[in-house]
């Protein structure tokens, strides 16, 4: 969900407004992606990396998570979505964690179509968690025990990642799990992707050939 900070920027507005449109757009785009028969859509809203942003940027990010889950995850769940949060949200606020934990206990366990928050998530430290855990429980790893302990587990590997933005580079976002994923690179600012714009990566997906190391 790149480039929140420029689109404010172009408009004279403080960068708070930019990730204030940027959740508008990430609310339609859920929407959109379960018309369209997305089963998983995943998105990039807090690395771990975001977590050393100034103090004045993280609250209102805050506020805006606080916001999705207290007001509108409700609404997508009514819709019949599932929605689940990968990252380790106990380095947020405690009460970004409370209305986090609130929300996600509305959610159906599974349904057609699954919304991932990625919070306060990066894939180094969901890699050396799981290597963790694999040693506290002496276990040697497999790829199929090794995704049973990720934060994805249960999730299938992305098919498809759109960064926005313009920036080329998966910074921290799934890679473990990216390792066959087509990348989409789009220069459109996050809050004005719009749902064409999604359609338009998604169109570009079905024209890839995926051969995963075969021929
Ligand atoms: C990247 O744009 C965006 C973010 C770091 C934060 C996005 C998060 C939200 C909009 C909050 C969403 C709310 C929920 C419920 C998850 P940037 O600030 O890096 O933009 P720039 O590259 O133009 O500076």
């Amino acid at each position: 969900m790149d480039g929140n900070g420029r689109w404010a920027k172009k408009r004279l507005l403080p960068r708070s407004a930019g990730h204030g449109s940027g959740m508008n757009r990430m609310i339609g785009l859920a929407e959109h992606a379960k018309e369209v028969g997305v089963k998983y859509l995943t998105v990039y809203a807090l690395s771990t990396e975001n977590l050393s942003r100034p103090e004045d940027e993280l609250q209102k990010l805050y506020s805006l998570i606080i916001k999705y889950f207290k007001e509108n995850v409700q609404k997508l769940i009514a819709k019949g979505a599932c929605v689940k949060v990968i990252g380790d949200i106990s380095l947020l606020p405690e009460k970004v964690q409370s209305a986090i934990k609130e929300g996600l206990a509305l959610s159906p366990p599974s349904a057609p179509f699954t919304f991932i928050l990625a919070l306060a998530y990066g894939s180094r430290p969901e890699i050396i968690k799981a290597v963790n855990l694999a040693v506290e429980r002496g276990e040697l790893v497999t790829e199929t025990n090794f995704n049973s302990l990720l934060y994805t587990s249960g999730i299938p590997d992305p098919d498809l990642i759109i960064r926005t933005g313009g920036e080329l580079r998966l910074s921290n976002f799934l890679t473990y799990q990216a390792a066959y994923a087509e990348l989409y690179f789009s220069d459109v600012l996050f809050p004005d992707f719009s749902d064409a714009e999604f359609d338009k990566a998604i169109e570009e997906y079905g024209s890839r050939i995926r051969r995963f190391g075969k021929i």
